[in-house]
């Protein structure tokens, strides 16, 4: 199993891979392609569920895919994202949400969108044994005030983020994920912290990267400009689907090879 230390050591030597999974099926291939960690995102909410942005996903649905993750992962660490106002509002309640992901759920590790308000939550969790995943940069959740905008263009916000990365590594935070900021921020806040950053649309320097699932291979209809497809498992999808059809139409399928005969079944009627 790989605990949050190996992620650790990892850093400087190797690069991290992470990739969002959030089935068991899709999980186990995910680890049998060598990914590191396993990020069970909220993403899950425009990538899977239909939704407009990951605001309506609820604590519910991510705990159900974390579990499906969690059943279908040998060793990658399984981290649960935690999803809108599931955590910040209330320290008990907050704790209770994310205990509730490793104890029930099979989590190594929770993610918070971060900010000056997951500071003290950070080593709350941390004290009681939750590994934390920081977030900064564009956090998806914050679409509302932010857009989907590369974000800390700015020497302000950029010295704010590095100030925050420092303040969450303090608090015990194992690792930081950087979404879509400049490729010079992402490198500075690496050799500042001593934590792993792993990068999304953050440049080549950080410790490892995380991209989408429904991206990386090819079924996502749109995705955003830092990801990278290298599938293309939508025309594999509409191609088999299609043939099935086909044949279903055609009586093509099933053969008699898909069903057998049992005997003394004649003239039931
Ligand atoms: O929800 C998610 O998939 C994420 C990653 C994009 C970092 O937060």
């Amino acid at each position: 199993m790989t605990t949050v230390r190996d992620v650790q050591e990892m850093a400087g030597d190797e690069q991290i891979a992470m990739l969002t999974a959030y089935d068991a099926a899709t999980a186990a291939l995910v680890e049998g392609a060598g990914v590191d960690m396993i990020l069970v995102g909220d993403s899950v909410g425009n990538a899977v569920l239909g939704y407009e942005d990951t605001l309506p996903v609820t604590v519910d649905e991510i705990a159900s895919r974390v579990g499906a993750v969690a059943r279908g992962t040998d060793d990658a660490l399984v981290v649960a994202d935690m999803p809108f106002l599931s955590i910040g509002a209330d320290e008990a309640e907050s704790v209770k949400n994310c205990g509730r992901m490793l104890k029930e759920e099979g989590a190594n590790a929770v993610k918070l969108e971060s900010g000056p308000h997951t500071v003290e939550l950070t080593e709350r969790l941390d004290d009681l044994g939750i590994p934390v995943m920081a977030h900064l940069g564009l956090t998806p959740q914050s679409v509302n005030q932010t857009g989907y905008a590369q974000q800390a263009t700015d020497r302000e916000e950029a010295t704010e983020i590095l100030e925050l990365a420092r303040a969450h590594e303090d608090a015990g935070a194992f690792a930081l994920v950087l979404e879509h900021v400049p490729a010079n921020l992402g490198a500075q806040v690496t050799e500042a912290l001593d934590i792993p950053t792993i990068g999304i649309g953050a440049g080549g320097d950080c410790d490892g990267q995380v991209l989408v699932f429904t991206d990386v291979v090819g079924l996502a209809e749109s995705s955003p400009p830092f990801a990278e497809q290298f599938g293309d498992v939508r025309s594999e999808v509409r191609s088999a689907v299609g043939d099935y059809v086909d044949a279903v139409e055609s009586g093509e399928f099933p053969g008699e090879q898909h069903a057998d005969t049992a005997e003394d079944l004649e003239d039931l009627y």
